[in-house]
């Protein structure tokens, strides 16, 4: 299995944010989390396409856009022009599920569901194989810097089995109070690719981003 790092921006300088995504991307970082809130689904607000087109001229990581906001498929073709690879939706924000996913792979992008912590798998049992990846929120969205609700474990180790199960191969990010501390405990349960907001870009982020790297290069390497 691959595994990846996608550290989220949310946490980075904002008066630097081409320096810290050049420096995650020196480090080894494969994606790039773009948080995208609109106030209404989360309390938040963040940032949108031309944020991520000015980025997207000074990098060539992946880009791994998680959009927290209502109505996404109003919106998805300005990020596939602002430059998303990897375009996530929240199950709870997506009327039509089945077409916002078929749009997203219909526009030549890899398609990602995101489910808060309190929905159940369940909601993927039809749709499973129209998704690249299942972001499994570990907080509640809308913030950065929360703790990691523990009970989400049994939930990554669950979707894990379905994935293996239905014979897929379909990735699981996990996304929220990931830390050096948790981390290896997030990839026994079964995920492959690893958001980290704060514990990337709080304090030096080119060494917390190696130690990142390190981690997860150690478990490609296990047979
Ligand atoms: C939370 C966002 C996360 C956030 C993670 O709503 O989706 O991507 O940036 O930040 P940390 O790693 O600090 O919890
Ligand atoms: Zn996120």
């Amino acid at each position: 299995m691959r595994y990846i790092l996608s550290p989220s921006l949310l946490a980075a300088d904002i008066g630097h944010l081409a320096e810290e995504v050049k420096t995650v991307e020196k480090a080894g970082a494969q994606y790039l989390h773009l948080d995208v809130m609109d106030g209404h689904f989360v309390p938040s607000l963040s940032f949108g396409p031309p944020a991520i087109a000015s980025l997207r001229r000074q990098t060539s990581l992946i880009f791994d856009v998680h959009l927290m906001v209502e109505d996404a498929d109003r919106y998805l073709t300005d990020f596939v022009k602002a430059g998303a690879d990897v375009i996530t939706v929240h199950a709870e924000a997506v009327t039509h599920l089945d077409r916002t996913l078929y749009a997203i792979r219909k526009l030549g992008l890899k398609a990602g569901v995101a489910l808060n912590p309190a929905t159940p798998l369940s909601v993927l049992d039809w749709v499973l194989p129209m998704a690249d990846m299942v972001l499994l929120m570990t907080v509640n969205p809308g913030f950065g810097g929360q703790k990691y609700i523990d009970y989400c474990n049994e939930k990554i180790r669950a979707l894990r089995a379905l994935i293996r199960e239905r014979g897929l191969q379909t990735d699981i990010e996990v996304d929220g109070g990931v830390t050096l501390g948790n981390v290896e405990s997030v990839l026994d349960a079964g995920a492959n690719v690893i958001v980290s907001g704060s514990a990337v870009f709080g304090g030096d982020t080119a060494a917390n981003a190696a130690a990142f790297l390190d981690i997860l290069r150690k478990r490609e390497a296990r047979p």
